[in-house]
């Protein structure tokens, strides 16, 4: 997928199809359709009227027309223009993109509307184009509609095109980080193993100058990641700990550190506490997190922030087996707390535990945020398209949600309410690694909280996000690649 951005007024681009962002409301369609309108000779305004066009969002009419520049006009919904921000062009550019793909044409236009900031649009139309571009059919030896839009024009009237070129490349980057994390998500997991994590790792490592350290089994028992090394003892797939670290340019040990810790369980069977059918078919996306911090860790340099960037993920299966781990088992965590498992399917917390631990005591990062696929719960809590977000430390929680809310990502936070904590007292451990049924999410996140030392942290737990059955315009079935573009958004400033 190409994005250009043309110098020429709307009504002079030469596409095969000119989507024009249309607003409901009595202050009329707008100056962009005005002036389509005005090039076809009023044709848009008669069909838009007889067709009885809503601006809508969400609906979109297609209008073939002689006159201006266009083959076509897509009159995309765009609702109040009051409520547009420039967020909502990669809804309209995914939009304008599927209808030329479903038209079999080569590319197509966006009319960015006047007083959006001409960045943020051309970053989310951007954006828009490259997501909607991806399918997963690889496996695929029938149906597969070629993909012909190869190119969008983002046409921003009255901007500086060449300052605008910078943002292109930049969401292009962002996007492609995004459907790599969704690749990952969406392979199958006899592919997508720990050993291919670790791969693939090594891929973008090798791609964008980035320190890579991979842990196998003994070295994992080294470092004393004992509970990560008994939820992978089930599989005959070796678990990986991926430790892959950003240094921008004259860091030293006084610079600081952000560490980044993705959930890697390339698959949850649940362990010897099952899980039933109906609940383990699309267990191939427990990875999601991992999917979502090496997506980051691609793109990171695009954004060079100026403080060191570690990219952490635990990874293993979580399988049967004569040598799996069991419920009543006791081990001892890489930061010495011991812990009952009562709960084999409660496996993502143990993994991440000994990650967490990593961060921060190995690498002491100033800051440490994990992405997980961790409970069902917080599906139950928040609903299937958004994160929850816990954490021990309100500002930091708040550069997350602001970061969340910048790129267009669902997050709401939850509390770790300290009465909880005694859901997770063991009368032979430090801990057990299940609550009671009631605040699963919670008990989760208070689980977590106790490897990470003094450390600044916040928890995302993408369970819901993550992965979807309902589609839209810029979101194919499947693995979203949620969480990449929060990332990409807290390494964009300070934190
Ligand atoms: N990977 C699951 C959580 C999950 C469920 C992710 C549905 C995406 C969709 C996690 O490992 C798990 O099994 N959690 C248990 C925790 C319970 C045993 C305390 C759950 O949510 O049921
Ligand atoms: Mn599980
Ligand atoms: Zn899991």
């Amino acid at each position: 997928m190409r994005v250009a951005l043309p110098t020429s007024r709307a009504t002079e681009v030469e596409t095969p199809l000119l989507a024009i962002p249309v607003f409901s409301g009595d202050d009329g369609r707008g100056a962009d359709f005005d002036a389509a309108n005005a090039a076809t000779g009023g044709l848009l305004a008669r069909i838009a009227d007889e067709e009885g066009f809503k601006a809508e969002p969400g609906k979109s009419l297609l209008v073939h027309a002689a006159g201006g520049a266009a083959q076509r006009y897509l009159l995309l919904g765009a609702g109040s223009r009051a409520e547009l921000t420039a967020k909502e062009l990669r809804g309209l550019a995914a939009t304008a993109c599927d209808e030329a793909n479903g038209r079999h044409l080569t590319g197509c236009a966006l009319v960015v509307p006047e007083g959006l900031a001409a960045e943020a649009a051309v970053h989310f139309a951007t954006l828009g184009a490259v997501l909607a571009s991806y399918r997963y059919h690889k496996y695929l030896t029938r149906d597969v509609e070629p993909t012909t839009c190869e190119e969008l024009l983002v046409v921003v009237p009255g901007a500086d095109v060449a300052a605008l070129e910078a943002a292109v490349t930049r969401a292009a980057r962002a996007g492609e980080a995004v459907n790599l994390a969704r690749d990952l998500v969406n392979g199958p997991p006899r592919e997508i193993t720990p050993t291919r994590l670790a791969a693939v790792a090594e891929e973008i490592a090798e791609a964008e100058g980035l320190e890579l350290r991979i842990f196998d089994e003994s070295a994992i028992a080294e470092q004393k990641m004992n509970l990560l090394a008994a939820v992978g003892a089930g599989s005959d797939e070796p678990p990986r700990f991926i430790h892959m670290t950003y240094r921008p340019a004259g860091a030293d040990e006084h610079t600081p550190s952000v560490a980044l810790v993705g959930k890697g369980i390339t698959f949850d069977a649940g362990g010897y506490n099952i899980k039933p059918t109906g609940s383990m078919e699309d267990m191939k996306m427990d990875m999601a997190g991992a999917a979502a911090v090496l997506g980051a860790m691609k793109a990171v340099a695009a954004y060079a922030p100026s403080y060191v960037v570690h990219g952490i993920v635990p990874t293993c299966e979580n399988l049967v087996s004569g040598g799996a781990y069991k419920p009543g088992d006791v081990f001892c965590a890489k930061n010495g707390k011991s812990v009952e498992i009562m709960n084999t399917d409660a496996e993502g917390r143990l993994v991440l535990a000994d990650a967490l631990s990593y961060a921060s005591s190995e690498l002491k990062a100033d800051r440490i945020i994990d992405l997980a696929t961790l409970t069902g719960a917080c599906m139950v809590a928040l609903g299937p398209h958004t994160a929850g977000l816990m954490g021990n430390d309100d500002a930091f929680r708040q550069k997350v949600a602001d970061a969340a809310d910048r790129a267009g990502e669902d997050v709401w936070p939850l509390p770790l309410t300290k009465k909880l904590k005694g859901m997770l007292k063991s009368p032979i451990a430090d801990m057990k690694n299940i609550g009671e049924r009631w605040g699963g999410a919670l008990t989760a996140g208070i689980f977590l909280s106790e490897f990470v030392g003094e450390q600044t942290w916040a928890h995302l737990d993408i369970a819901g996000p993550a992965y979807t059955e309902k589609p839209e315009p810029s979101v194919a079935k499947g693995g979203t690649g949620f969480g990449v573009l929060t990332l990409l958004e807290l390494l964009d400033g300070e934190v």
